[in-house]
């Protein structure tokens, strides 16, 4: 098992109790993906969490895949009651979800600054994605925030409270997934989430 799967199946319990930390962002953010999104839509989110999310978008779309890599996460997934056309799986963001591609979105919230290597997952969800598909993210730029959240973040991680992470700017972020061979369709922030870019990301069709 890796680290990143031991931390978050340890705080998989007393992450599910939190309420949602910015309400109104969530709300923007869940506003702004459903426009990208359709009901023959085949999905997968990576990084899901307990499943609010895709749950949430479920009935958007034709059928939702949401994975995490952690088993704790998923079965507390699990637990709640999904639709038909909704299933969680473990697994990894940088593993191939057989049988699910070529997808029409991929989404990522809160997710890929935990990645070991962001771009290389974002190049895999390229290759998974039809041409026109879309990769909807949100991820926290941690190199644009402030030297206090950074040593909190640094602190945090010595006593097992943070998990590993991957620091870059918003530019940089935006860098991966041009490099990688995406267009920016829609890049924008919302209500006190200055630092956590929302980005969609076509695959040229
Ligand atoms: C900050 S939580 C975000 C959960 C959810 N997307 C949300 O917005 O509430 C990050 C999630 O990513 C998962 N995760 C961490 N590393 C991962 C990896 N390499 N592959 C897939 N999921 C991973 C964690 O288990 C955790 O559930």
């Amino acid at each position: 098992m890796t680290n990143a799967a031991q931390f978050w199946d340890r705080i998989a319990r007393s992450y599910a109790r939190r309420p949602v930390q910015n309400a109104e962002a969530y709300r923007e953010t869940l506003d702004a993906t459903r426009a990208h999104l359709s009901p023959h839509d085949k999905v997968l989110e990576i990084g899901c969490g307990t499943g609010s999310t895709a749950l949430i978008l479920a009935e958007h779309v034709a059928q939702i895949t949401a994975t995490d890599i952690s088993a704790e996460m998923i079965a507390i997934a699990n637990e709640k009651s999904a639709p038909e056309n909704v299933r969680f799986l473990q697994a990894g963001a940088e593993a191939k979800v057989e049988g699910d591609t070529p997808l029409d979105a991929v989404l990522a919230f809160n997710t890929l600054h935990i990645l070991d290597d962001p771009e290389a997952v974002i190049g895999r969800v390229f290759q998974a994605l039809k041409p026109g598909g879309v990769f909807i993210s949100k991820s926290a730029c941690l190199r644009d925030m402030n030297i206090f959240i950074r040593v909190m973040i640094r602190a945090m991680q010595m006593v097992g409270k943070a998990p590993a992470v991957s620091s870059f700017t918003s530019p940089e972020l935006h860098a991966m997934f041009t490099r990688t061979g995406f267009e920016i369709v829609e890049s924008r922030t919302f209500a006190g989430a200055g630092k956590l870019p929302f980005i969609v990301a076509r695959r040229p069709a």
